[in-house]
């Protein structure tokens, strides 16, 4: 089987071409990154009308990629949500297009369980359930994965997800976005105990997450320099805050563990994914973590834990194998919770407080 995958919800384009035997044969990402740098954060109508631009030549580079033609697919996978509409619908309608032109089996893919799979396609050991933690710019969340559109969320943000976390914190020590890898190199030089910053719900019950106290706190540390920031200071306080972020994970994913274990005495893996992911400290403790609680860690290679087609192609060959087909009137999703089941995270919905991202 052959799957063409898209995926537009937030600020990359993407195309792939996956098969089921897990060779990605195409796997093409162009990131909006500079499009969006002068205004300092994602504009969803410049994301939406550079994805309408863009995305086009991208799928004929798959598929030039992959010495494919139309006539040889299998199917097409899009993300339908959620992410910002605007720039959801420019690679749904596509899809559908390319799926109604071609007459292929269409799947309309939850990005989460593009992110939620993706392990499953860089590890054919990798047996259901598992535990997944997704920590990206847009979502922070700790799953049970017990099998294709079988999700059980544990916890997620009641405020930022832990990517937002990196670029806020990034931002206010002035040294750029995306503000992860930017904190990580500044860090290396620090002295992480030289701040005393919160740990926001460690300790408390529960497997959800908390992000702001934290950056309000670094706020205040800026505050009260004397004379200002410098890069000894910087690297102090981004690897104050680097060790805040991985010791409120980890607890975090503990507790989950506890649960996950309870639930499923058979679960063997602990799973990672999203771009923060790419952070050596969170990995090296995730390692750890694992370890500790005789479980197997599963950490997709990087391409595959930032946002990209192939995981959606991936978890539309997953759908469509269980003839989890959709319809041509599938529609887009800003907000698309994948587990229906899961409460509200305390906090959401209250005035003046933001709930979590899907
Ligand atoms: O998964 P991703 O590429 O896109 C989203 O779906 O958001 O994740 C991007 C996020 C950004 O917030 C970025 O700052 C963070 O991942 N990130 C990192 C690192 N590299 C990227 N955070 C911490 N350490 C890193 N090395
Ligand atoms: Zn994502």
């Amino acid at each position: 089987m052959l799957v063409l995958g898209i995926e537009t919800s937030c600020d990359e384009t993407a195309a792939a071409l996956v098969t089921d035997e897990r060779e990605i044969r195409a796997n093409v990402v162009l990131s909006q990154l500079d499009e969006h740098a002068p205004y300092g954060g994602i504009v969803p109508e410049i994301a939406a009308r550079s994805h309408i631009e863009h995305l086009d030549g991208l799928i004929a580079r798959a598929m030039r990629d992959a010495g494919a033609e139309f006539g040889d697919l299998d199917g097409v996978a899009v993300t339908a949500g959620p992410g910002l509409i605007g720039a959801v619908m420019v690679g749904l309608m596509t899809g559908k297009a390319v799926a109604g032109v071609h007459d292929l089996p269409f799947a309309a893919v939850n990005h989460l369980e593009g992110h939620a799979l993706s392990a499953r396609l860089s590890d054919a050991d990798l047996q259901f359930p598992y535990l997944l933690l997704l920590v990206s710019g847009g979502h922070c969340q700790l799953l049970i994965v017990e099998g294709v559109a079988r999700y059980r969320r544990l916890g997620t943000t009641i405020d930022d997800a832990a990517g937002e976390a990196f670029d806020k914190a990034a931002k206010l020590l002035e040294l750029g976005y995306p503000g992860g890898p930017a904190i990580e190199r500044a860090a290396e030089d620090g002295d992480g105990t030289r701040f005393k910053l919160p740990r926001p719900l460690k300790g408390r019950a529960g497997c959800d997450f908390s992000f702001s106290g934290l950056k309000t706190a670094l706020l205040h540390k800026v505050r009260d320099l004397e004379r200002g920031l410098d890069d000894g200071l910087r690297a102090d306080l981004a690897a104050s805050f680097q060790q805040a972020v991985a010791d409120v994970v980890i607890d975090r994913c503990q507790n989950a563990i506890h649960t996950f274990q309870e639930a499923h005495p058979e679960g063997q893996f602990l799973v990672a994914g999203g771009g923060v992911v790419a952070n050596s400290l969170l990995r090296a403790r995730l390692k750890t973590l694992a370890e500790k609680n005789s479980l197997s860690l599963a950490l997709p290679p990087l391409a595959l834990c930032t946002d990209n087609a192939a995981m959606i192609a991936w978890a539309g060959i997953e759908r469509l194998s269980l003839g989890l087909q959709d319809e041509l009137n599938a529609i887009p999703r800003a907000r698309w919770p994948l587990d229906s089941n899961a409460a509200p995270p305390p906090g959401a919905g209250r005035p003046g407080k933001l709930g979590p991202k899907a």
